[in-house]
């Protein structure tokens, strides 16, 4: 049987970004014979995409110019993540085929980025002998002088985790964009520590970015044409930040008005919320603004008040609820999607049985779904026996799936026969005889393209009928 791990209705852009190639060729005027080529691939979530766009600025300013084909570079980056243990071995594997081509190609420089590099640090080397690089999250600004380092024969590694980088200074190089959607980091680390996750470990402590930056960012890419900015964080309701030397703080919900300001027809998104962090003050803001969507990520993990406080997630059922019952009394519309671990450490059937009646409770629009992965280091490693066996969890995830399945098909049914505010993103992966877009709950539509109307602009679509993931529909006036 297939293994089922990781699964996601509804979203097929963040599902097709999985090592996704990111890959954005120079300026024709800039291109000199000697230019170094570089080929970055990224794995994990949307903060790691958006770190291998600042690692290309980075080294974009250094001469290299980023290409397509691994086979032909002379630096290629793996940007990695640790957070379930089939995330390190799919990285593993691809690195067996880097290394195969560095053999025919010696002075290819292999270099490991990210959560996987930071969690092993010069370990990397050890094990895998062809790796010349290893750089955590915090220490791409270092990155022009350990590749020198390599140059000059050795192996190099910088770990440092630090309690100030943002990059708030650095423009990202959009790779393998469509001109219309971006990301844009407003902080980094996380200092929640729930007690499954290595994030903490992998990418140290919470700092917030500059609010001035953040909306720079963002008007210089309403400026370039894009339509749509993701605001990105582990936890982005602990967003703070202190101006005038510290007289006044920027809190998320504040965040969000600076940005929905930058203009109204860019839309704003974000991710992630924390249920414990969520403001009826953020809840409002999206409210009141039409750019900002209406759609939030709450990850749940558990419908059960004793798992999530093993799980160190510091609220529980009833907090969980009061906080969507808050969203749907505020934004009606709003969509809800979610992150579910099944079979953590000593959950029971009844436990695990919970976390279906709260799925039944909220019938999310999509969830990411998984089974527990116990990771080295982290709390519950420490304290909790991982002791539902694999079968188990792998059993209660296909419940959680299939359940999943039907919420999802229940909210795009009630979604057909409504017209959209859609962004047109580009053309159908299917055809190209069809655009494709998302609603402001973050759900996929495919409509026939009509030539009055191009991407990057928005059109009312008409939900005609759905599949399990998608609505199509047509443009009406
Ligand atoms: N900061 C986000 C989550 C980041 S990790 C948040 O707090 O919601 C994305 C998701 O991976 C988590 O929400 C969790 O559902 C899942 N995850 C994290 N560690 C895991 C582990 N050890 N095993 C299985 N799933 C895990
Ligand atoms: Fe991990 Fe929890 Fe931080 Fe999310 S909030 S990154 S799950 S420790
Ligand atoms: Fe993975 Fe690191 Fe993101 S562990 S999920 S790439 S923060």
């Amino acid at each position: 049987m297939k293994e089922v791990d990781r699964i996601h209705f509804g979203s097929p852009l963040e599902e097709s970004r999985q090592g996704e190639v990111l890959d954005m060729q120079a300026p024709e005027e800039h291109i000199k014979e000697e230019r170094r080529k570089l080929y970055i691939e990224s794995y994990g979530c949307q903060m790691n995409f958006s770190d291998s766009e600042i690692v290309a600025s980075i080294l974009m300013d250094q001469g290299f110019e980023t290409i397509g084909d691994y086979k032909e570079a002379d630096v290629v980056f793996v940007n990695t993540c640790s957070i379930r243990e089939n995330a390190e071995q799919r990285v593993r594997n691809r690195l067996k085929e880097f290394e195969a081509a560095k053999q025919r190609k010696p002075g290819m420089i292999i270099g490991v980025l990210g959560c996987m590099a930071e969690r092993l640090k010069a370990r990397f080397l050890e094990e895998e002998k062809l790796v010349d690089l290893v750089v955590g999250p915090d220490a791409y600004r270092d990155l022009p002088n350990l590749i020198q380092q390599v140059d000059d024969g050795s192996r190099a590694v910088n770990v440092l985790l630090s309690r100030e980088e943002t990059y708030a200074d650095i423009s990202p190089v959009r790779l393998n964009s469509n001109g219309v959607s971006a990301f844009i980091s407003i902080m980094r680390g996380c200092d929640n520590m729930c007690s499954f996750c290595v994030v903490p470990f992998t990418r140290g402590r919470e700092r917030s970015r500059d609010p001035e930056s953040i909306v720079k960012e963002a008007q210089d890419l309403y400026n370039a044409g894009y339509r749509e900015v993701t605001l990105l964080g582990q936890n982005v309701d602990s967003y703070k930040f202190k101006c005038n030397e510290g007289t006044r703080t920027v809190n998320f919900a504040q965040l969000l008005e600076k940005v929905a300001l930058v203009h109204p027809d860019l839309r704003v998104r974000f991710s992630t919320s924390h249920p414990k962090d969520i403001t009826n003050e953020v809840l409002y803001a999206i409210a009141k603004y039409e750019n900002i969507c209406k759609y939030i990520h709450l990850p749940v993990q558990s419908g059960n008040s004793r798992v999530l406080e093993l799980m160190n997630r510091t609220y529980d059922r009833e907090w969980y609820l009061e906080r969507v019952d808050a969203i749907r009394r505020i934004i009606p519309d709003c969509g809800i999607s979610t992150d579910i671990i099944t079979g953590f450490c000593s959950e029971t059937v009844e436990e695990h049985e919970d976390t279906l009646s709260i799925m039944d409770h909220v019938k999310y629009d999509f969830a990411y779904m998984f089974a527990y992965s116990e990771r080295p280091g982290t709390l519950a490693a420490k304290r909790y026996e991982d002791d539902v066996p694999e079968e188990e969890k792998k059993r209660r995830l296909t419940e959680v799936v299939n359940k999943q399945r039907e919420h999802s098909l229940y909210r795009l049914e009630n979604f057909v026969g409504k017209v959209h505010k859609v962004l047109i993103e580009g053309f159908s992966k299917r055809s190209d005889e069809d655009y494709c877009g998302r609603n402001d709950q973050n759900t996929m539509m495919v409509f026939p393209v009509d030539e009055r109307f191009k991407v990057g602009q928005y059109v009312n679509v008409l939900a005609e009928t759905c599949t399990s993931a998608t609505l199509i529909g047509r443009i009406v006036d």
